[in-house]
C-alpha cells in the first residue's frame, strides 16, 4: 500500500474499532475480573431493602408519567448490570383495586450521583 492509503486504512480500522471498544468497556468490564460484558446477573437476595426500594421507585414513576394507580405488591425476581452505574431489571408484583399483574421495570442507578431512571415499564405474563 501506498503510505497516503495505509493512513487512511487504519484511520478507517480506529473508526470502526473504537466504538466497538468503547461501548464494551462501559458494558461493564470492570477490575478486570473476567466478567461476562454486559451481562445480566442475578440478583441473589431480592427480598434485600435496597432491591425493594429499586422496585417501589418504578411503580411509582409509572404511576407520575402514566397517571396510573398501580400499588407495588413485591419484587418477585431481579437482575443487574454494571453499565456506568447499575441496571435493574425487576419482574414486580403489583395491584389495581384486585386486579393483579406482572411489569418488568428497568431501573437506571447511579448511587454516588443520587440518580435514578426508570428506563421501561412493561406488563408481562404472571
Ligand atoms: C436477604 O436479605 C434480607 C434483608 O436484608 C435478610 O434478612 C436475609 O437474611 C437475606 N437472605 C439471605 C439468604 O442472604
Ligand atoms: C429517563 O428516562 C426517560 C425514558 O423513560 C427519558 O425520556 C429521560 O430522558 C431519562 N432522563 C434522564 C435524566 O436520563
Amino acid at each position: 500500500m501506498e503510505p497516503q492509503k495505509k493512513h487512511c486504512f487504519y484511520f478507517l480500522l480506529t473508526l470502526t474499532i473504537l466504538p466497538i471498544y468503547a461501548s464494551t468497556a462501559l458494558g461493564g468490564k470492570r477490575g478486570g475480573g473476567g466478567v461476562l460484558v454486559g451481562g445480566w446477573q442475578p440478583i441473589k437476595n431480592i427480598t434485600e431493602p435496597h432491591v425493594k426500594e429499586i422496585g417501589e421507585y418504578a411503580v411509582e414513576e409509572y404511576n407520575k408519567e402514566s397517571k396510573s394507580q398501580l400499588k407495588f405488591v413485591s419484587v418477585e425476581k431481579g437482575e443487574t448490570q454494571v453499565v456506568a452505574g447499575t441496571n435493574y431489571r425487576l419482574i414486580l408484583a403489583t395491584k389495581n383495586g384486585a386486579l393483579a399483574k406482572n411489569y418488568q421495570a428497568v431501573v437506571w442507578e447511579k448511587v454516588w450521583e443520587h440518580f435514578r431512571n426508570l428506563t421501561s415499564f412493561t406488563p408481562v405474563k404472571a
